[in-house]
């Protein structure tokens, strides 16, 4: 397998090496700071040494699976603590491919980069479907491209790069299918603390054996370097998808999963509730100044990102470049998402400076 320099790499790489101030809008890190209580967790953590040093149990300790568990409201033995929820997706796909029940991953277009990769990775087959325009996800589009081949499906609520959330209906449709099917429904909820609708719905809601829930606290708690995240499956699934990350990765990391641990119990709901407020609002700055600039766009329902397209500037890497250098934004080409908005760019509103971004993105476009 040749190593594929993801896109947003490239973009962050250009953006480093770009002359005067540029105003990341790249990377899905979270600029508001983690709770406090997980720096003090981290510094207990530090202060014990000896065994708490040593490997933790392959699944995660004990004491965060039943923390986790006590919160989803399943057995703690249906979760596996993971490199992020990258690594969860990775379990996650790699069991519903192993199964002998079909060669095909269903994924939206647009899609998370990670998806399609993966699945070249565990050598299943793409298969995509297309989403609305605002990202809805209709399940009567997903019947259309299921068949006995899937494995598969994709879901991703509140979306990334559109910023859809799947509600209720949408998600009790995606659960039946995969039941249809004979498939794994995979729910990537990465962003579930970050719904401005009130219409997310977790997969977990459902009870079924043809669900895995993927999680992580890298962006609840604005912790992606930490690499702590979680998949809560079926039990007929939990134990190949342990051995896939005992094997790829003994453990994920203590210390992170210690101080998580710490943070979880500490942090009261104020923290995520301030964090998505900001995020709203940034929205809204965003999208007003996109309105002056004469852009369409996506208005998310959550998550951190706005699609947007410019008139007569598509969003190709070469304009990406040429926005980094000539209005100080640097965003993500549309390519980088499939094929249904390579016209369009992505901006993650992560910097307390989306006010400034915008203006500048007006600025230029006013000028040109
Ligand atoms: C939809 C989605 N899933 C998974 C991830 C990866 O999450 P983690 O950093 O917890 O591995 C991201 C990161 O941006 C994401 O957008």
């Amino acid at each position: 397998m040749e190593y594929e320099e993801p896109l947003f790499f490239r973009v962050m790489e250009y953006a480093a090496h770009a002359d005067g101030d540029i105003i990341d809008m790249v990377s899905g890190n979270p600029d508001w700071g983690s709770p406090p209580a997980l720096a003090a967790g981290l510094h207990q953590y530090a202060d014990t040494g000896g065994r708490e040093f040593q490997y933790p149990p392959s699944e995660g300790l004990r004491e965060l699976r039943e923390e986790i568990a006590q919160r989803r409201q399943v057995d703690s033995d249906q979760v596996i603590v993971t490199n992020g929820a990258g690594e969860a997706n990775y379990l996650a796909m790699g069991r519903a491919l192993e199964r002998g029940a079909g060669s095909e991953v269903v994924m939206t277009d647009p899609v998370y980069p990670y998806y399609p990769g993966k699945t070249n990775m565990l050598g299943g087959d793409q298969v995509y479907v297309e989403t609305a325009r605002d990202g809805r996800l209709d399940p009567a589009d997903v019947r259309e491209v299921v068949s006995e081949e899937t494995a598969c499906i994709m879901a991703t609520t509140p979306n990334n790069p559109t910023g859809a959330v799947y509600g209720e209906d949408t998600m009790r449709e995606l659960v039946a299918i995969a039941e249809e099917h004979d498939a794994l429904l995979v729910s990537d909820e990465v962003y579930d603390h970050f719904d401005f609708s009130g219409h997310f719905t977790s997969a977990l809601e459902f009870d079924s054996d043809h669900r895995v829930v993927v999680n992580a606290f890298s962006k609840s708690m604005a912790i992606t370097g930490f690499r702590v995240g979680y998949c809560v499956a079926p039990p007929d699934h939990v134990g190949p998808m342990k051995s896939r990350h005992m094997l790829t990765n003994v453990a994920t990391t203590r210390p992170g999963q210690a101080a998580v641990l710490h943070a979880l119990t500490e942090t009261g709901p104020a923290y995520y509730q301030e964090n998505r407020q900001r995020l709203a609002e940034r929205v809204e700055t965003f999208t007003d100044a996109l309105d002056d600039a004469g852009a369409e766009y996506t208005k998310p329902d959550g998550g951190f990102y706005v699609l947007a397209r410019f008139p007569d500037f598509p969003g190709t890497l070469e304009n990406t470049f040429e926005l980094v250098d000539e209005a100080g934004v640097a965003g993500m080409p549309g390519s980088g998402f499939g094929t249904a908005r390579e016209d369009w760019l992505r901006f993650a509103l992560v910097t307390p400076r989306v006010e400034a971004a915008a203006q500048r993105l007006a600025d230029y476009f006013a000028d040109r």
